[in-house]
């Protein structure tokens, strides 16, 4: 399994370009199997993640080709099966169901069961699955959903923790393709669902209101081919301008989307990194010491869960107590005890992780657990005294984009090796 070595204390300096959005392209391939008729994404971001979900294509009957960040599917026949060992691999995968349940009016698809980061429960895409008119039957791991025709409905989608992204996501594809017309309440408001409905209404869909609460779709009887260009990553960027702010640097963001990251640039601003626009760019740089500051994650445009561990490593520098509170996943603080390792005061009431920050941190080996846990560790270590290893790369690979390669034209001494 890969490693990073990084040996820190290097302010890192420079431009980065942002890559196109993992979580706007996952659900963006999935909506190409709603049409026979070929897609071209653009702006794909070569990932362990994506090229999963082109293989998940390829095994439900379509071809799904990668060149140079474009990534070509024709879903010409499908067939509504998705299997076990393929959904448990990778959550995201359930953003399947809406498209076959659609297509074909039938779709099983195995439980995704839950993960190191939460529970993952999907009972709220099954619950919008329904109110279309699909029946739901689960067994032996599996959920089977069908209809003999699809009928718009008013769907209201808050869960527990607020609304779902994916179940958003899921049900506006299943709607595209419905009688009549859906309006989905409380609907996820993440850029990366107005991302997929902007793909889907090139497609031909009639979707209104992505990026507000209310998701009206009026059904249409075919979807045809489409080209789109996905979204930068936001959540990359976000972790580049902590890194900034961690290094005592000075970064410029090509190509992020500042109106995608104002809770971050808030939350950093707050800390004492200022995030400023230069024209097009993003420069992210201290403006002094740093400052505790309290950080709550919530549904867009709130703070996202997705940057909560990278700001933890930051916040471990700034001198005073910072309490970070996990509101979407309830189990979202695997980092906490790698960060420890690094020298971090940290300790965890309820959702709640309170940093007593300021001390120095200092270089060890360390695991990542999970995707954004692993940039946490990366950025920690490229603030830490000393050299860190961190173990377990495989799952920043996932949703980053050649980080190391992008680390090291910032003036970061990061190698890839092999590790435990
Ligand atoms: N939830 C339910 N029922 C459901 C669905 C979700 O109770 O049917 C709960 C979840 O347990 C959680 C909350 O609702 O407490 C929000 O979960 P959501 O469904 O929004 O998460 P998701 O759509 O499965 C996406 C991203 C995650 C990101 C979350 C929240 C993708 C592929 N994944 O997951 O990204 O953290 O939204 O913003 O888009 C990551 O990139 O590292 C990552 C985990």
């Amino acid at each position: 399994m890969d490693s990073f070595l990084i040996r820190g204390g290097v302010p890192l300096h420079g431009e980065v370009a942002i890559s196109g959005s993992k979580n706007a392209a996952l659900p963006i391939m999935a909506a190409a199997l709603l049409t026979d008729e070929p897609c071209v994404i653009r702006r794909v971001p070569d990932l362990s993640d994506t090229r999963f979900m082109a293989k998940i294509l390829e095994s439900l009957g379509a071809t799904a080709t990668f060149e140079d960040g474009t990534v070509s599917i024709h879903a010409k026949k499908v067939r509504g099966y998705a299997d076990y060992e393929l959904v448990r691999k990778m959550r995201g995968s359930i953003c399947i169901a809406g498209p076959l349940l659609a297509r074909l009016h039938k779709a099983r698809v195995s439980l995704p069961g839950g993960c190191i980061i939460g529970a993952r429960p999907i009972n709220l895409h099954l619950k919008g699955f329904a109110s279309l008119g699909a029946k739901i039957k689960i067994e032996n791991g599996y959920v089977d959903a069908s209809a003999k025709k699809l009928v718009g409905n008013s769907v209201f989608l808050g869960g527990r923790a607020g609304p779902t992204v994916l179940g958003t996501a899921n049900v506006m594809m299943a709607a595209t393709l419905s009688e009549g017309i859906t309006v989905i309440e409380s609907a996820a408001c993440e850029p990366e669902v107005v991302d997929l409905a902007k793909f889907l209404n090139a497609m031909g869909a009639q979707i209104s209101g992505a990026g507000s609460p209310t998701v009206t779709v009026t059904g249409v009887e075919k979807l045809h081919g489409a080209e789109h260009e996905v979204i930068p990553d936001r959540i990359e960027a976000a972790t580049f301008l902590v890194a900034a702010g961690a290094t005592n640097g000075e970064v410029t963001l090509k190509g992020a989307r500042a109106e995608h990251l104002r809770a971050v640039a808030d939350k950093l601003n707050e800390a004492g990194v200022a995030v400023e626009r230069s024209g097009p760019d993003l420069i992210a740089r201290r403006k002094g010491k740093l400052n505790a500051s309290d950080i709550t994650t919530l549904p867009y445009a709130g703070f996202p869960t997705d940057v909560q561990a990278q700001m933890m490593s930051l916040l471990t520098l700034a001198p005073g107590i910072s309490i970070i509170t996990e509101r979407i996943f309830e189990s979202r603080f695997m980092h906490v005890s790698e960060l420890a390792r690094l020298g971090a005061d940290i300790e965890i009431e309820g959702p709640s992780a309170i940093v007593k920050g300021g001390k120095p941190l200092s270089g060890a080996p360390v695991m990542a657990s999970d995707l954004r846990a692993s940039a946490a560790l990366v950025i920690a270590g490229l603030a830490a005294k000393g050299a860190t290893q961190v173990n377990r790369i495989y799952h920043l690979d996932r949703g980053y984009e050649q980080m190391d390669i992008k680390l090291k034209k910032l003036g970061a001494r990061i190698e890839r090796g092999a590790g435990d």
